[in-house]
């Protein structure tokens, strides 16, 4: 599979270095506005693959021809939230920038799945959409995955049990209004306190590292490119009948969203502000 990555930054590169590690990609494309930084990764990452014994065509550009008919783009483009910035201001940069990278992802891969990366999550696959004007089914984006997996450690951590086989999953938007779902029993205050702990995960890494969370993120986009090459269940945010995004849980296959598997949580979902916010794009 032909892999395309937006944006070399943190997330992306680790993309790409668990692609070449796991073998599910023939070919990647790094483009980014940073010229040099994208060819200073793409040189490590093909020799990273060489090390690793796998046979990967591995590029880097600025030049949107070059990613013809790639079967996956992942677009990780845009800007981190700055201090004091509201969540109106990054939504409009970073929806400015997915839009004109999902226009040029539509002129040269027009098969292609996109996976998006870039905050406010919810609003740039609506942004992507809107600019891309793909299919519904053929755009997903990356939260749902990262959020289950913060609650996992979470719960293992409340209950000492394994973070593996903790039952709890995370949908609905990819800020502090997510919906947590969980078979485990629990009291209200334990409850609470794992929300509370899987809403403020990303803050505290980026609080320890100065930047936000990289190869987690990197780790969840890698399993939906396995779950499109192979076929399987993920959370991703996902457009409904009325352009509003939020998690699910869908099943994916190369063809893109082949089924969006129904849970009663979803109509709980507060979507005011995400319409709110979609108005000023
Ligand atoms: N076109 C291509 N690349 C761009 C553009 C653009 N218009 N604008 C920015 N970029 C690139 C930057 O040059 C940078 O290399 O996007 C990359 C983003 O990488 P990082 O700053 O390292 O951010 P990262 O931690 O990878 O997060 C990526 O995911 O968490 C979200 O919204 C958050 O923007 C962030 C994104």
């Amino acid at each position: 599979m032909k892999v395309g990555i937006i944006g070399a930054g943190n997330i992306g590169s680790n993309i790409a270095s668990l692609l070449i590690s796991q073998d599910l990609a023939s070919e990647i494309l790094l483009i980014d506005i940073n010229e040099k930084l994208a060819l200073g990764k793409m040189l490590d990452l093909s020799t990273l693959s060489v090390i690793l014994d796998k046979n990967i065509k591995i590029n880097s550009t600025l030049d949107y021809s070059k990613l013809k008919d790639f079967d996956i783009v992942v677009i990780t483009a845009g800007i981190t939230r700055k201090e004091g910035q509201s969540r109106e201001e990054l939504a409009k940069i970073n929806a400015s920038i997915v839009g004109e990278t999902s226009k040029k992802i539509a002129e040269f891969s027009p098969n292609a799945i996109i996976i998006i990366v870039t905050n406010p999550l919810d609003l740039m696959v609506y942004a992507c959409y809107k600019n891309s004007c793909f299919n519904k089914n053929k755009i997903i984006g990356m939260a749902g995955e990262l959020d289950s997996a913060r609650a996992k450690l979470n719960l293992a951590k409340l209950k000492n049990i394994s973070p593996i086989s903790a039952k709890i999953n995370v949908f609905g938007m990819h800020n502090d209004e997510m919906i947590i779902q969980t078979s485990q029993d629990l009291t209200k205050d334990e409850f609470q306190t794992i929300k509370d702990e899987t809403i403020n995960a990303g803050a505290n890494i980026t609080k320890l590292l100065g930047t936000s969370a990289y190869y987690a993120p990197a780790a969840a986009v890698v399993k939906m490119v396995k779950a499109i090459k192979n076929g399987g269940n993920i959370i991703a945010s996902v457009l409904d009948d009325n352009e509003i995004s939020f998690g699910k849980e869908i099943k994916l296959s190369k063809k893109g969203i082949e089924k969006i598997v129904e849970n009663e949580v979803y109509k709980s979902v507060d979507t005011s502000n995400f319409i709110k916010l979609k108005k000023n794009l």
